[in-house]
């Protein structure tokens, strides 16, 4: 039999029509929170570009969009707390307001490095937006003032998010069979 990647889920945790609800209302807020104030939307990819690409498109106002890309230094299944920017934002952040867009927030180190190193840059306001939060593992208190969904304390694949680069396409949030990633 030929593969397919659907046999290689657990179990579908949040549908495509649930995303697409939850990703509206979140476009919506964002839209009413930045009421005049024009906005930088900061992907971070890879992860965040399919969330990034349908949430751009629920904000009304005035948006930039850009991307980051960070690696967190050491062994890649644990986040060893250095963070390489190794794709900046270019120019002057003085007097800019952004909003990074991550695809899921765990340890939340990524985006507390990241909002801090951008707020010595000299942006006014750095705010941050995740799709998912896995709450269970937090190493460093972080204030997300935009959350999609909570998922359980599970490895999560699709709707842009990977295990070992794959699953970024299945258009659902799923949990990945134990035995793919043990
Ligand atoms: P942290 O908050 O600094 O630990 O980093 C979050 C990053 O870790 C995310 O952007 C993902 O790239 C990755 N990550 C955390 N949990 C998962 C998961 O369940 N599946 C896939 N990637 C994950
Ligand atoms: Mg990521």
């Amino acid at each position: 039999m030929s593969y397919s990647i659907e046999q290689d889920v657990d179990q579908i945790l949040i549908s495509e029509e649930e995303i697409a609800k939850r990703v509206k209302e979140m476009g919506e807020q964002i839209t009413r929170d930045y009421e005049g104030k024009p906005l930088i939307l900061v992907g971070i990819l890879k992860g965040a570009n399919i969330f990034m690409a349908d949430l751009a498109r629920t904000v009304r106002g005035k948006v930039q969009l850009d991307f980051m890309v960070a690696s967190s230094y050491g062994n890649g299944a644990v986040s060893s707390g250095q963070l390489k920017i190794v794709k900046d934002l270019p120019g002057d952040l003085t007097g800019k307001h952004i909003l990074l867009v991550e695809d899921i927030i765990d340890t939340g180190l990524t985006l507390s490095k990241l909002q801090s190193y951008l707020l010595e840059r000299g942006a006014s306001s750095v705010k941050l937006c995740t799709f998912l939060d896995k709450p269970d593992h937090r190493k460093t208190v972080v204030d997300v003032d935009y959350v999609g969904f909570k998922v359980p304390d599970e490895f999560i694949i699709g709707y842009g998010i990977d295990y070992a680069e794959f699953y970024r396409n299945l258009p659902y949030i799923a949990s990945l069979k134990r035995e793919i990633y043990q």
